[in-house]
């Protein structure tokens, strides 16, 4: 067996199917590409390169790629899976072993391509993943004679007898250099769809009697390939479905695993409580103890021990100290951090806003470019303003201050220890530390005053 692997990644192809203006390899699944899920798991296996055939908004499939070691090939017109090795093979090196992959096959299992790497020999010069499926509709067909491979047959080229075949080609295949060398150019596109089939070297090695192997995966799901939107749809739920299942092996309370969606990887400590329609993005971690309620939406954050996310809230770059409470309705922009027995209520939002210990803000405020000190109170409807229309300006509200509802902090401003500031007031310049400040104007009140009234005859 040659000792070289390289492998080849199908992404040229637009997914008419799809019908989408984004290229079907784009989709995401769980939050990421199609096609860098593809290049991630072929990285596993180590290969010399990754050549990944785009063409259909090759710009965008190549910019998606920009992070990842591989080599992009561009196929001009997408005249068909064989006629895309063909161009990736130019660049092969002579004497490798040649993995193809198809990018919309997004859940592929490295330790299963490691396998069928391993059934090329020196006498195997090709070998095919299949797969057994009870609804093997739309799919190439593995046509065998005596249980002997001799060609594979597309969907719509198949006679009545052979799309009742139920076992089918994955799409993924691997061959000696060498041998795709000497089949691909003899390929043509006399079929049904005009394309030139790379499935059709099947038939080309049985020709030369070259004999072909088989790794039949038990697990369909694994190889299963997306060619529209519900197929997408129905592996993202089984997806879930599994990370969920692992997550409640390990002692985490879902509500209900089909109501859950996680686009990265959560993390869970013990007795943590999930509710109904939790979406978590990127890195989440969930310590000990730590309950979600209904409707919330986190993206890369921390929640330490013991702490509640209430319904319907949002938190986005952030961390939040044990014995904490967020929400109802809350929202937490990048840069939060909370220390131990925080809270923040119903309609606040926060952005680089920095908690001590036992601090609150239970309603309605915008808190922005803010160090918060311990034991503070943010009274109703206080609102930091941080922006001068040019420039973010920084407030500090020190250990123990109360501020008083409907204030404005205008920054840069800083309040001092334990001082008080009146409800109402706009605060311009820092205050002293243990007094009260407030600004004031006065309350009048009109005698005889009337509301206007509504003209009846109008
Ligand atoms: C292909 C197989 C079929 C198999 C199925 C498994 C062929 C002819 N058929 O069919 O036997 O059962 O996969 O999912 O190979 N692509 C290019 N350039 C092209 C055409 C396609 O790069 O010119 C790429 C596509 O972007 C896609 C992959 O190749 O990632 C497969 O193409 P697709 O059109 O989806 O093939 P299927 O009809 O699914
Ligand atoms: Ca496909």
């Amino acid at each position: 067996m040659p000792m070289n692997l390289e492998v080849i990644i199908l992404a040229a192809g637009q997914g008419k199917r799809m019908y989408s203006s984004l290229p079907k390899v784009l989709h995401s699944l769980a939050g990421e590409p199609m096609v860098t899920r593809v290049v991630n798991a072929a990285l596993q296996l180590a290969p010399q390169r990754i050549h990944v055939v785009v063409g259909h908004q090759a710009d965008i499939v190549q910019e998606a790629l920009s992070e990842l070691p591989v080599h992009c090939v561009l196929q001009q017109a997408q005249l068909g899976t064989g006629h895309a090795v063909r161009e990736a093979l130019s660049y092969v090196n002579p004497g490798s072993l040649v993995l193809v992959l198809s990018a919309d096959v997004p859940l592929i299992q490295p330790e299963l391509l490691t396998k069928l790497v391993e059934t090329v020999s020196s006498d195997v010069s090709l070998s095919l993943l299949v797969a057994h499926l009870d609804n093997p509709t739309g799919l190439g067909r593995i046509v065998r004679d005596e249980g002997v491979i001799c060609k594979i047959v597309e969907e719509k080229d198949a006679s009545e007898e052979e799309k009742k075949i139920k076992e089918i080609y994955t799409g993924i295949c691997c061959a000696t250099q060498e041998a795709l060398a000497r089949w691909l150019p003899k390929l043509s596109n006399e079929n049904a769809q005009k394309e030139y089939y790379l499935t059709d070297i099947v038939h080309l090695a049985v020709e030369e009697k070259i004999s072909i192997a088989s790794l039949e995966v038990d697990e369909p799901l694994t190889v299963q390939g997306v060619n529209n939107l519900l197929q997408l749809q129905e592996l993202e739920r089984i997806f879930q479905h599994r990370v969920a299942s692992v997550l409640m092996l390990q002692g985490v309370r879902i509500a209900d695993a089909s109501r859950l969606d996680i686009r990265g990887n959560l993390s869970c400590g013990r007795d943590v409580f999930i509710d109904v329609n939790a979406v978590f993005i990127g890195d989440v971690q969930l310590e000990e103890g730590v309950h979600i309620e209904p409707n919330c939406f986190l993206k890369n954050a921390v929640v330490k021990k013991n702490s509640v996310i209430r319904a319907n809230s949002v938190l986005e770059g952030c961390v939040i100290g044990e014995d904490s409470e967020i929400g109802p309705f809350a929202r937490l922009r990048a840069g939060t951090v909370l220390a131990a027995r925080c809270k923040i209520g119903n309609f606040v939002e926060t952005k680089k806003a920095h908690f001590d210990e036992n601090s609150k803000a239970n309603h309605l405020s915008y808190l922005g470019d803010v160090k918060i000190g311990k034991n503070v109170n943010i009274g109703a409807g206080t609102i930091t303003c941080n922006y001068d229309g040019a420039r973010k300006h920084q407030t500090t509200i020190e250990d123990g201050a109360f501020i008083g509802s409907d204030t404005q902090l205008v920054a840069p401003v800083v309040i001092g220890k334990n001082a008080t500031i009146g409800a109402g007031s706009t605060i311009r310049k820092s205050v002293p530390a243990g007094e009260l400040t407030l600004t004031v104007s006065q309350q009048k009140t009109i005698p005889g005053w009337q509301r206007p009234k509504k003209d009846e005859n109008a």
